[in-house]
C-alpha cells in the first residue's frame, strides 16, 4: 500500500506559506492539507477561501481543506472554486450529510468526512460506501503540536473495516500528532494519508521532514516493548 503524506500549514509561518508549501513539495509532499477553522466549531481561527485559493496558485500538489467550521455547506461552492481538490466537513456538524457529500462531488471535488476522537466510526455507517476518504482525527481538533491520543489505532482499524464491510476502498487520512514514532503503527492500522504539522513545520528543514516521515510511515512496525 502507498502512503501519502500531507503537511498541514497550520504549524508553517503563515507570512511565508509560499516558501513552506515549496519546501513539503521538495520533500515529496502529496497533499497540502489546509485547516480551516471557524473559532465556533473548534476554538481557533484561521483561514478562508482566498488564502486557498493563493495557495491554490503557489502548489502543484493537490489541496486537502478540513473543515473545521460549523454548516459547511455554506462555503462548499467557494473552497471548491478556490481550488480545494478534497474537501472534508466533520460529521458532527453535519446533519445532512449524504446531501453534503454530494455536494462537493458536484464540483468533482473528493468527498470526505472527519471523525472526531470521541465520535463513534458507527456513524459513518450510512454513508460509508459513498465516501473518498475518512479523516480520523487523532487530536482534538483546534490547533497543532498535539499528543496522538493513545488508541487512535484502533479506531483507525475500525474505519478500515467499516468501508470494507460496505465494499468501499476509499483511504483513511490521519490527522493529528503523527510523527516518525507512531507514522509505521498508523498505517499498519490502515491509514493511507499521514497528516503532519508540527513533524514537519516545526523542524528546520521540512523537506527533509517529509521525506524522514515517509520513510518510518514505511518501515517495519517496531515491536513494542510488551511483545519484547
Ligand atoms: C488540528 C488539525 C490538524 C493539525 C495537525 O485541528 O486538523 O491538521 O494541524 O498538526 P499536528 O501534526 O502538529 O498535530
Ligand atoms: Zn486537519
Amino acid at each position: 500500500m502507498s502512503v501519502r503524506i500531507a503537511p498541514s500549514i497550520l504549524s508553517a509561518d503563515f507570512a511565508a506559506l509560499g516558501t513552506a508549501v515549496a519546501a513539503a513539495e521538495a520533500g515529496g509532499a502529496d497533499l497540502i492539507h489546509v485547516d480551516v477553522m471557524d473559532g465556533h466549531f473548534v476554538p481557533n481561527l484561521t483561514i478562508g477561501p482566498p488564502v486557498v485559493a493563493s495557495l491554490h496558485r503557489a502548489a502543484t500538489v493537490p489541496l486537502d481543506a478540513h473543515l473545521m467550521i460549523t454548516d459547511p455547506d455554506r462555503y462548499i461552492d467557494r473552497f471548491a472554486d478556490a481550488g480545494a481538490a478534497a474537501i472534508s466537513v466533520h460529521v458532527e456538524t453535519t446533519p445532512h450529510l449524504h446531501r453534503t457529500l454530494e455536494h462537493i462531488r458536484s464540483h468533482a471535488v473528493r468527498a470526505g468526512v472527519a471523525l472526531n476522537p470521541a465520535t463513534a466510526v458507527s456513524t459513518l455507517s450510512e454513508v460509508a460506501a459513498d465516501l473518498d476518504f475518512v479523516l480520523v482525527m487523532t487530536v482534538n481538533p483546534g490547533f497543532g503540536g498535539q499528543k496522538f491520543i493513545p488508541g487512535s489505532d484502533a479506531k483507525i482499524a475500525r474505519v478500515r473495516r467499516l468501508l470494507d464491510e460496505a465494499g468501499n476502498r476509499a483511504p483513511i487520512e490521519v490527522d493529528g500528532g503523527v510523527d516518525c514514532g507512531n507514522a509505521a503503527r498508523v498505517v499498519d492500522a490502515g491509514a493511507e494519508i499521514l497528516v503532519a504539522g508540527a513533524a514537519i513545520f516545526g523542524t528546520p528543514d521540512a523537506a527533509a521532514a517529509v521525506r524522514a516521515l515517509r520513510a518510518a510511515a514505511t518501515a517495519p512496525v517496531r515491536a513494542t516493548v510488551a511483545e519484547g
